[in-house]
């Protein structure tokens, strides 16, 4: 006991430390120390707030930990990793953008949604290789404000309101549920994702619109993905594309499409 509290003031430790150690390292990683445990806070997080994978007395001497998503440590499956000896994270395949690795072993989880529920694994890897895997779970409910909605899968969707709207009039591209963990999306005119035919992107991490060459000076591009039409024109009429890019980098593709009719003459 009083070797664990030499080890831990590096620099400080006294002759008769010096003279222990030795046969302290034989014993090194005997689980004699105290137990690593892991919480989730809470076990019970309401869609859309955040949760914190919480590890209590996390082994000073790792060389390594991994986060995994689920109960195998499969490649694909990982989230981030900590590389203690140079103190530097690393984002895995698993990682959706809304996790925060630390130094201390937790795991912080941002905007949680339903499909995050369930269970995450803790891999540690000591000095001399050996490892340790710890499993935590969670559950996600929805909040009451959103019970009314499908809790489970919220897909994107789009609409055009209206679907059929006069000339010279507004039409708003209407996107429901949009992923909270986009790298960027497009909208484009037409059902082909050409580049000639982007009106416009919005770059989710830095905030910011870039317009295309299709942008005519009347649409408006939003954060939560709808895009809005001011004045229309009977040549505005047909198909559009809105082109979503996640934090791997998955694609998905929704068109939508809305008429024109002429104003009516009296
Ligand atoms: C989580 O909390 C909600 C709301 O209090 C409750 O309806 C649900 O049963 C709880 N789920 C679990 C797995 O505890
Ligand atoms: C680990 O760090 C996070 C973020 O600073 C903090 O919220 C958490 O309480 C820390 N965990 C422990 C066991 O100290
Ligand atoms: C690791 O990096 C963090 C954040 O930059 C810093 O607070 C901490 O002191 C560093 N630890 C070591 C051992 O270098
Ligand atoms: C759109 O509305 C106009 C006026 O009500 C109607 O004449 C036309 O047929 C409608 N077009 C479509 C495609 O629904
Ligand atoms: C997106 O923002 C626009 C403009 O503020 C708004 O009209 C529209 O209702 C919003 N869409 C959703 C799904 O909240």
């Amino acid at each position: 006991m009083e070797l664990a509290s030499a080890h831990g003031h590096r620099g400080q430790i006294p002759w008769r430390g010096l003279l222990l150690t030795a046969s302290l390292l034989t014993s090194w990683s005997a689980p004699t120390t105290a137990q690593v445990t892991i919480e989730a806070v809470p076990p019970n997080v309401t869609e859309n707030k955040n949760v914190l994978l919480l590890v209590h007395n996390l082994p000073q001497t790792l060389r390594v930990f991994y986060w995994y998503k689920g109960t195998t440590t499969d490649g694909k499956n990982e989230i981030a990793r900590f590389i203690t000896s140079i103190n530097m994270s690393k984002m895995g395949p698993a990682f959706s953008g809304r996790e925060t690795i630390y130094s201390n072993g937790s795991l912080f989880f941002q905007r949680v949604t339903k499909k995050d529920e369930g269970a995450y694994t803790l891999f540690m890897l000591d000095q001399k290789f050996d490892r340790t895997v710890m499993s935590v779970r969670f559950s996600v409910h929805p909040s009451l404000l959103t019970s009314w909605s499908p809790p489970t899968t919220a897909q994107v969707t789009v609409e055009a309101v209206p679907p059929n709207v006069t000339e010279n009039k507004n039409v708003l591209l209407l996107v429901h549920n949009l992923p909270q963990a986009l790298r960027v999306f497009y909208w484009y005119k037409g059902t082909t994702t050409d580049g000639k035919n982007e009106i416009a992107r919005f770059i989710t991490s830095s905030n910011k619109i870039l317009l295309g060459p299709e942008h005519s000076g009347r649409e408006i591009i939003y954060s939560n993905g709808s895009l809005f039409f001011q004045r229309v024109t009977k040549k505005d009429e047909g198909a559009y594309t809105l082109f979503m890019l996640d934090q791997k980098f998955d694609r998905t593709v929704m068109p939508v499409r809305f008429s024109v009719h002429p104003e009516k003459h009296h």
